[in-house]
């Protein structure tokens, strides 16, 4: 969008989901990225609305509920008190933390399918959903459960099988459960309203086309899902948590959660728009505004319905096909509303080296980091920003952490803050030098000072946080730079006027910092505004000298940034692998038990302790190698699936445990003769069951 058409901003975050914390990943694919635009536009003196809240409706809450034996109602209160808290003490400034369960989002979501109702949008299709009859509800998805057809998982959900990663439809399902009951479900007709996106491919296809500009992975996301084709989609379900349906003869029927959570922005922003005009603080709302602007008044349609509106969705890569898609699908229906300029899409933050799991606690959740580092939310914001999986998933880990703390923000920001601040107050009482002459090594960087600012603006308006905030460090690292080469530590023995210019410029530089680092590390820049003395500037002061007058008293110096030790990142990689230990247990725990034998049964098998000589994989397979081993009877082939675990170079000389006994099999047109004995972990990982030490071939194994 043409920036000198912009009037104002809407910038929305996803709505998080109310059945758990947030975690880290959430954090730095979402709510940084967006709070740091936010922060930046704000200082810009630009007119932008932040907004935010719970998704509370849907099944995933259901579920919760049903796991914690507690109401719907009771689990969206809960989360949404220890997401909006965590937010809060992590400085994103949303205008508003709404959520989907207040009454204002019921009405905005329930007019708006109204609306759509009444203009004859959408088309009703009678299909067979699973039925619960003992229950008498129909079915989500997830709550059904059953053998996967893939893998022969018993405990795959109607959507997921959780064990093969596979996409399911429940009706895929062998012996389909309903987990309400334990019974096997029925399959019964019901009514739901679809809309049919197929109408609106083409004015979708313009709206993606018209912007080239967006990331990659999105716009070519979205152009996948055009290139396959729309499909209707049902925007209601049979289900009791949620918005009702307000049209007859829907009695038991809420809006798709998909339907309604993006309507969330817009009830969240009439919220705050109406809080704002009225005036009034209601506590019994229990909303959060977390930077209540004392007398901002605002009309909720200008932000929504002008077009002199810049609205950008921030997102995890997850959500593309909701807001690019179907939300603006929904919009071009209604009629009167703008659309995305941009949907900033992230892609996924891993955690040493393995994906972030709710369901298998391998994440760093933001209320628990608080606890063990208290006081250092900018650390965490500094080494996320620094790692955002922005084109590509990322890695966070603890050393990485660490490293970049130590090396960068103390090391590097800290360090040199400290240093001019420090030096003001041995030579000078604290107080600003004046400018005294200025040399051509000054003058150099002065100059450099001066061009940052328009750098950074114009990766922070291109949604390139990383590099913006690489850039903030290098204003750092010109600061240090400069007091290296100009030693006023040494030159105050000969020279103060010298001194008194290099201070001069380093407090400018230290000024300059404070609100290049702002968007990025708020907690930071208000520490250094204290310690400076000093407020109130903003974005267009930023690159020049004129921060800080002359005369002017600074503050006592304090640090910045603590250094972190091994112990405090090893005991957090401990933590995280303890919990993956518990999680390993409850899984051996989920492959149930196989009945008992006699020991006749296991005295049939004959195992023998085997060396394997010679090793090579079976050529057009992923998954085999054709080994030979020494058994001590004789050697022999062995066809084994283990090539995704060992190279075939690396395993000649080992020991294995072979069942030398098994009926020999043709496997890919050759005789394997016994079976190799291998351990296999949650995950599916496979390693050689060996004797612990070097032993005789052909030890039975017994
Ligand atoms: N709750 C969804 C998720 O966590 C995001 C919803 S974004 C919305 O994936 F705004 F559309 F609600
Ligand atoms: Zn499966």
């Amino acid at each position: 969008m043409d920036n000198s058409k912009i009037k104002r901003y809407t910038v929305t975050a996803a709505l998080p989901y109310t059945n758990g914390p947030v975690h880290i990943g959430h954090l730095a694919g979402v709510y940084l990225p967006a709070d740091t635009y936010v922060r930046y536009l704000r200082s810009n003196k630009r007119d932008v609305k932040f907004i935010c809240g719970s998704d509370e409706n849907g099944v995933p809450i259901t579920l919760k509920a049903k796991k914690e034996g507690i109401t719907p109602q009771e689990v969206v209160d809960k989360y949404h008190k220890i997401i909006g808290d965590s937010f809060k003490e992590f400085g994103v400034s949303f205008d508003i933390y709404h959520r989907t369960s207040s009454l204002t989002h019921h009405q905005t979501a329930s007019a708006f399918f109204k609306k759509l109702y009444d203009n004859g949008v959408f088309t009703e299709e009678i299909t067979e959903q699973y039925y619960d009859e003992k229950a008498q509800t129909f079915l989500a998805d997830r709550y059904i459960t059953g053998t996967c057809p893939k893998c022969g998982n018993e405990n795959a959900y109607g959507d997921q099988c959780e064990s093969c990663g596979s996409t399911l439809n429940a009706t895929d399902l062998i012996n389909p459960k309903s987990t309400l009951s334990g019974e096997p479900p029925i399959r019964k007709e019901t009514k739901n309203w679809f809309l049919p996106l197929d109408k609106y491919e083409d004015k979708l296809r313009a709206y993606i086309e018209g912007h080239k500009e967006w990331r990659p992975n999105v716009y070519g996301q979205c152009q996948s899902w055009l290139n396959a084709g729309l499909q209707p989609r049902a925007m209601t379900r049979d289900l009791d948590w949620g918005v009702k349906v307000p049209i007859k003869g829907a009695d038991g029927k809420v809006l798709y959660v998909w339907f309604d959570a993006p309507i969330g922005y817009i009830s969240a922003t009439k919220e705050l728009c109406n809080y704002a005009t009225l005036d009034v603080w209601n506590p019994k709302a229990e909303e959060y505004y977390i930077d209540p602007a004392e007398d901002d008044k605002c009309s909720f349609e200008e932000y929504w319905k002008d077009d002199s509106t810049k609205l950008v969705h921030f997102i995890g890569k997850d959500n593309i096909v909701f807001h690019c898609i179907i939300f603006p699908a929904m919009l071009m229906a209604h009629g009167d509303y703008i659309l995305a300029d941009n949907v900033p899409a992230n892609e996924f933050l891993n955690l040493e080296g393995q994906k972030i799991s709710t369901s298998k606690n391998w994440a760093v959740w933001l209320n628990e980091y608080l606890l063990e580092f208290p006081d250092q939310q900018d650390v965490l914001r500094y080494v996320l920003t620094a790692t955002a999986p922005e084109t590509k998933d990322n890695d966070f880990t603890w050393k990485d952490f660490q490293a970049r703390n130590n090396n960068e923000l103390v090391a590097v920001f800290g360090n040199f803050i400290n240093r001019v601040t420090v030096l003001t107050h041995k030579y000078f009482d604290g107080k600003v030098p004046m400018l005294m002459e200025i040399t051509e090594q000054d003058q150099a960087v002065i100059d450099e000072l001066a061009s940052y600012p328009a750098k950074i603006s114009a990766s922070i308006e291109n949604y390139r946080f990383r590099e913006a905030l690489g850039e903030v460090m290098n204003v750092a690292r010109l600061g240090n730079k400069y007091l290296a080469d100009t030693e006023p530590w040494k030159v105050i023995k000969t020279d103060e006027d010298r001194v008194r210019t290099i201070l001069h410029i380093s407090l400018q530089i230290a000024a300059n910092l404070e609100i290049l680092i702002e968007p990025f590390l708020p907690f930071t820049a208000d520490k250094l505004m204290r310690m400076l003395n000093y407020g109130g500037h903003k974005w267009e002061d930023a690159g020049t000298l004129n921060l800080l007058a002359r005369g002017h008293q600074l503050n006592e110096p304090t640090l910045l940034f603590a250094k972190i030790e091994d112990e405090q990142v090893q005991a957090q990689i401990d933590k995280l692998n303890n919990s993956k230990a518990e999680n390993i247990q409850a899984n051996a725990k989920a492959v149930p038990a196989k009945e008992n034998i006699q020991f006749d049964d296991f005295g049939a098998m004959d195992i023998r302790v085997a060396t394997i000589i010679a090793a090579e994989k079976v050529e057009k397979t992923k998954k085999l190698l054709k080994l030979t081993v020494n058994t001590g009877l004789d050697e022999r082939t062995v066809v084994s699936g283990i090539a995704e675990f060992y190279k075939p170079e690396d395993i000649i000389g080992q020991q294995v445990s072979l069942l030398v006994n098994l009926a020999p099999r043709e496997i890919k047109g050759i005789v394997s003769q016994g079976m190799i004995l291998m351990a296999e972990d949650s995950e599916g990982k496979l390693t050689f069951v060996q004797p612990a030490i070097k032993f005789e071939n052909g030890s039975v194994v017994r």
